[in-house]
């Protein structure tokens, strides 16, 4: 039983290739993985919103602890957007459009990484208006990619 079952799988593979997902078990499995970076990168960044805005105190070190997660972070996502994933069995807000204009997609990728190593070297300078002045950009690639790649719920 168990050797028919391997070949049964043997030849399937063969018949469709590696999906292209093969790094998750399933497209719901990649679209969990990106939903889930996307959320502690929401949560470490808004900490740090919190000090710019001054709803927190400012705490240089917790600045960078969470600048340094965050510039980890933001390159975390972009694997999972993996062809085949822009449905699943669970809900996905990605448009189509990423697998249409991959190049455009991927700018926006490393505008985001650019903008929180900055964020990351102001972080470091101990300087309150530093981590102010690259708040904004770090800000600005999330919602400029949000803007055209991310479904309106
Ligand atoms: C290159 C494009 C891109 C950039 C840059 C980007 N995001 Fe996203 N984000 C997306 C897409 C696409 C989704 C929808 C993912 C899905 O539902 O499969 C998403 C989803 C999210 C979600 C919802 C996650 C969930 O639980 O479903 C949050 C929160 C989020 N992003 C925060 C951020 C923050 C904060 C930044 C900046 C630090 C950022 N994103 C930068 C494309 C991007």
């Amino acid at each position: 039983m168990k050797t028919a079952a391997s070949l049964v799988i043997a030849a399937a593979t063969l018949v469709m290739g590696t999906p292209v997902w093969a790094q998750f078990a399933k497209p719901e499995d990649a679209i969990k993985y990106r939903q889930s970076v996307m959320f502690l990168m929401s949560q470490h960044v808004g900490r740090i919103g919190a000090m710019v805005s001054g709803k927190a105190p400012y705490d240089a070190q917790a600045a960078v602890d969470n600048a340094a997660l965050v510039a980890e972070l933001s390159k975390r996502p972009w694997p999972a957007f993996v062809a085949g994933s822009d449905k699943g069995a669970i809900p996905t807000r990605a448009k189509t459009e990423i697998w249409v204009e991959q190049q455009k997609f991927k700018e926006n990728q490393e505008k985001l990484m650019a903008e929180t190593a900055k964020l990351l070297e102001a972080a470091k300078t101990n300087n309150l208006d530093n981590l102010k002045a690259a708040f904004g950009p770090t800000g600005g690639a999330c919602k400029n990619c949000h803007d055209t790649y991310r479904k309106d719920v």
